[in-house]
């Protein structure tokens, strides 16, 4: 298999140094906690071995807070949401095989079944039609030999979050053929709109993707998870997982599940913010002629698109070089750079309005 490196990792705030960055809207997540948050001593940790699917207490936290009876032996950990889709595609999928894939997406949804060489058709998401998910599209799509339908929602880089409906009528549709359906939800608990059920509540050919990174602002400890409620499927992904890695990370689990444990308090400050974050956003938007936006409705990410006529190249460099404002270009999604992502659940209230002044700025600089 071979891998491009993605615009979006070479080009990553992490990469480039966040001491080079004034304002920094390119994160997808809420700000990043400190271990100090979670008043964890690890001193005492064995560094061994862990479970290989990972500490049990941690699996049980996790299938319960997913609700509908789910239990600890339906969760699956790995290294962030990142390998748990990883570990589903090289498990399930084969060079020639069918798939349906939401496009623009995390790259990795895209990129590792073009690596395997499946057979890839798309659904893109149209600025024009609110980003929507076409159903109907997805049915004309399908085939008997499909082998899996790939969504994401709250969705990345749009925000747009699919329905519990729209969920209900993917699965359907992949039922009719014998598909699995992959819910990269790892922006769920991020949703302003009330929250869809974990994905798994909607069939047995359903597979859960999520991770601590986005909601709980500690991606810097790789951790996310698989749940499917098919235990002989979650044996063939351990089997990965195992060559892989063996196991995850006891002290990346140690801190998850300290993590998971306080994901109540966590969670309720992430909603307010972000919901005030948001406001800001949808007020400057409401008064920015040269933007034109599909509100978002769920995650901390829009992508809004630059009227006609405007110099994506200048703009950028004016935006990076002279304010010092960094955004998500469209190119990191495989889209035209007139689009570009903002996430507004990182930055502190004053770099968020800084940073979307500068783009104004920007914006008038090079029209
Ligand atoms: C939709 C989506 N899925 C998965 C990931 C991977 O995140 P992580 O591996 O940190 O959990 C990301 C990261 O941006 C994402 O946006």
């Amino acid at each position: 298999m071979h891998f491009p490196r993605m615009p979006i990792e070479e080009e990553s705030p992490e990469q480039l140094g966040y001491d080079k960055i004034k304002f920094n809207l390119t994160e997808s997540s809420v700000r990043d906690r400190t271990l100090a948050d979670l008043g964890l001593d690890l001193s005492k940790t064995v560094l061994a071995y862990t479970d290989h699917v990972a500490h049990p207490d941690l699996r049980a936290l996790i299938a319960q807070r997913a609700s509908g009876g789910l239990t600890a032996d339906n969760v699956m950990i790995t290294a962030g949401a990142a390998a748990a889709l990883f570990i589903v595609a090289i498990s399930l999928l084969d060079a020639g095989d069918h798939i349906v894939v939401v496009r623009p997406n995390y790259a990795t949804n895209i990129e590792t079944p073009r690596a395997l060489r499946c057979a890839i058709d798309y659904i893109d998401l149209d600025f024009d039609q609110g980003f929507a998910f076409d159903i109907d599209k997805l049915k004309s799509l399908v085939r008997p030999n499909t082998k899996l339908i790939s969504v994401t929602t709250p969705h990345n880089p749009t925000g747009v979050a699919l329905s519990a409906d729209q969920l209900k009528q993917i699965v359907a549709i992949a039922e009719s053929c014998g598909a699995y359906v992959l819910v990269d939800e790892t922006y769920r608990e991020m949703s302003f709109i009330p929250k869809t059920p974990v994905a798994t509540a909607y069939g047995e050919r359903v597979i859960s993707v999520a991770s601590l990174s986005k909601s709980f602002g500690i991606p810097g400890i790789r951790l996310g998870w698989i749940i499917s409620r098919d235990k002989g499927l979650l044996y063939r992904l351990l089997c990965a997982k195992e060559q892989i890695g063996i196991c995850g990370s006891i002290i990346d689990e140690e801190i998850g599940l300290r993590a998971v444990q306080q994901a109540d308090s966590w969670l309720k400050q992430n909603d307010e913010a972000i919901a005030r974050a948001f406001a800001t956003v949808k007020e400057w938007i409401g008064r920015e002629q040269l933007l034109e936006w599909v509100e978002p409705s769920g995650g901390c990410v829009c992508f809004p698109r630059m009227r006609e006529g405007i110099d994506t190249v200048r703009f950028y460099d004016r935006l990076n070089n002279h304010y010092g404002a960094y955004v998500g270009p469209g190119h990191w999604f495989e889209q035209s750079d007139r689009f570009f992502r903002v996430g507004y659940g990182w930055p502190t209230p004053e770099e968020l309005a800084g940073g979307l002044a500068a783009i104004s700025s920007a914006l008038r600089d090079v029209s």
